[in-house]
């Protein structure tokens, strides 16, 4: 099929070439002109702005984004929209919010043009290993575009999972139970590393036992491979964690439904710990136990 895809980071970029290995013809839009004349060395077609990626395409056009979530996704959308023309097609691969995703799709509906929204997960291995698609949107729009879907996802990676913003809601719920699982391997792997009474386990050998026959054998865990391997205490990095929203929206949406989730909720606040210096709670805990009971205090 003929596609564009609009930002080539880790994610378009890659998108872009499984797309051109498996014969679609993609044009590439990227706002750094290195990055397009890139892909356009492995066969892509260049386009220099958004008008230009829209004049380049044959309708009914498909126009993937593979951009940052919020204002960048709704700017590059609206810039689209604007030359687009009815029976049009825009994916948003990225991390957008379902609810946004959902607004936007009856917006654009009201055009004429269809929005799809499509849980892209698979990182930068997605390139050699295909990606796991969750896929909303208006179901004959998914299903005309179901051949660029078949060949970035791998076998068995792709669903069409229910309207506008279905997609994004069950990446979002999929994202919120990385950061569980993430959280889980983090702290027993600080327990196994802080052991006093076995001071010296080999972290990357035990990562890799357990990737064998182990009830916690996972793909994290084979990345947690590679990591202890290439750094045995991660003296190299600072514990500091990001997180993209997804985690606070998957929270926010338990609460919403009155779900416990503690699991993830806390995996997410132990990503905002890690961004802290230093601790004003803690601090003020410290306080007040010297203050009722005049335990010692350490001095900043
Ligand atoms: N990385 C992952 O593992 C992963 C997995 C699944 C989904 N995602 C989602 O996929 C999307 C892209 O992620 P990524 O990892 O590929 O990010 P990335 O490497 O940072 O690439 C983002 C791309 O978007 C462009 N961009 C940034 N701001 C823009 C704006 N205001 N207008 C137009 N283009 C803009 C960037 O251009 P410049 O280079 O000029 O800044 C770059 O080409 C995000 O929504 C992300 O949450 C990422």
């Amino acid at each position: 099929m003929q596609l564009a895809m609009i930002g080539l980071g880790r994610m378009g970029g890659n998108m872009s070439e499984r797309l051109l290995r498996d014969g679609h013809a993609v044009v590439v839009y990227d706002r750094d002109p290195a990055t397009v004349g890139r892909y356009e060395a492995v066969g892509a077609a260049a386009a220099k702005d958004l008008a230009d990626v829209v004049r380049q395409l044959s309708a009914p056009r498909v126009v993937w984004i593979m951009v940052p979530a919020g204002a960048p996704t709704d700017e590059t959308i609206e810039a689209l929209a604007g030359a687009m023309s009815p029976g049009d097609v825009i994916i948003d691969g990225g991390n957008s919010n379902f609810k946004e995703t959902a607004a936007r799709g009856e917006h654009l509906a009201q055009r004429g043009l269809a929005l799809i929204d499509c849980g892209t997960s698979g990182g930068v291995w997605g390139l050699e290993n295909g990606y796991c698609l969750m896929v909303g949107g208006e179901e004959n729009a998914v299903r005309r575009c179901e051949p660029i879907f078949r060949s970035l996802a791998q076998e068995g990676g792709y669903a069409y999972v229910g309207p506008s913003g279905a997609g994004h809601y069950v990446k979002m719920v999929h994202n919120g139970i990385e950061y569980a699982l993430m959280q889980g391997y983090g702290e027993g792997y600080e327990i196994l590393a802080s052991s006093k009474r076995y001071p010296n386990l080999d972290l990357a050998a035990i990562a890799e036992l357990w990737q064998h026959g182990s009830v916690v054998r996972s793909w994290l865990n084979e990345l947690a491979v590679n990591a202890f391997q290439k750094d045995p205490r991660l003296s190299k990095l600072k514990g500091y964690v990001s997180d993209s929203g997804e985690g606070r929206w998957t929270v926010q949406e338990a609460i919403d439904l009155d779900v416990p989730a503690p699991t993830i909720t806390l995996s997410l606040l132990a990503r905002l710990r890690s961004r802290q210096e230093d601790s004003f709670g803690a601090k003020v805990l410290a306080a007040l136990r010297n203050e009722f009971g005049g335990h010692a205090v350490k001095g900043s």
